[in-house]
């Protein structure tokens, strides 16, 4: 198995990250990593694909555009997915790490295969080629052969695979704590700290 080395980390663009959020469950854990990397003043571009949208609005009640008014993200940094000549589909634009959170099985596999469909798919991609952090946060359960290839693939080509599995060794009250545990392992990837949740300490 051919597993790329971890590179180390390419000090690139000062903080400013891309969250991509597909047409997985989970709505909430990209909304929530957005707000957390705002909340340490990190500069944060966001894109949600056509399902992700519809599964914001499903989920939480509210259009992703009223999450990113309140997240007060400017509006040039939020990013139409349709929209191939956006910065973030091209390697100069530069980017300290893309999570795509949640990610559903349609990207996983689209990205899997190299293809670059819409924006979200073309920034993964991107990354894996200019070796910047990629963290993929998929939700699906069960998962199908070709779903575990695929994520396979991408970890073979060096992005990090962080399942969407909220712990319970710190105790959580409400499904607010539960989403941030997964949020604060992504921000752990990041190397952001956070107050996210409470550590184990024996
Ligand atoms: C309410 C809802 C929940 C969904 N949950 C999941 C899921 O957890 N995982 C998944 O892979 N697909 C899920 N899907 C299906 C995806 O939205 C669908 O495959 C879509 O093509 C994904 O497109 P995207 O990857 O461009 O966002 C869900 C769809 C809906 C409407």
């Amino acid at each position: 198995m051919n597993v790329q080395p971890v590179l180390p980390r390419p000090k690139t663009a000062a903080g400013r990250y891309l969250i991509c959020i597909t047409g997985a469950s989970g709505a909430m854990y990209g909304i929530r990593a957005m707000q957390a990397l705002i909340e340490k003043q990190r500069e944060v571009h966001a894109v949600v694909s056509e399902w992700g949208e519809r599964v914001v609005a499903e989920e939480t009640g509210k259009p992703f555009s009223a999450w990113a008014a309140e997240s007060a993200i400017p509006k040039n940094r939020i990013y139409d997915c349709r929209d191939l000549a956006a910065p973030p589909a091209s390697g100069s634009f530069l980017l300290d790490a893309v999570i795509i959170v949640p990610c559903s099985m349609n990207s996983a596999g689209a990205m899997a295969s190299g293809l670059c469909q819409n924006l979200i798919q073309r920034a993964a991609l991107v990354c894996l080629k200019e070796a910047r952090p990629l963290i993929v946060v998929p939700r699906e359960s069960p998962l199908s052969l070709i779903d575990l290839r695929n994520l396979t693939a991408l970890a073979e080509a060096g992005a990090a695979i962080l399942p969407a599995s909220p712990a319970f060794y710190h105790k959580p009250k409400t499904i607010d704590d539960m989403v941030d545990f997964v949020v604060g392992k992504i921000l752990d990837r990041l190397y952001v700290e956070h107050e996210l949740f409470r550590r184990w300490e024996g």
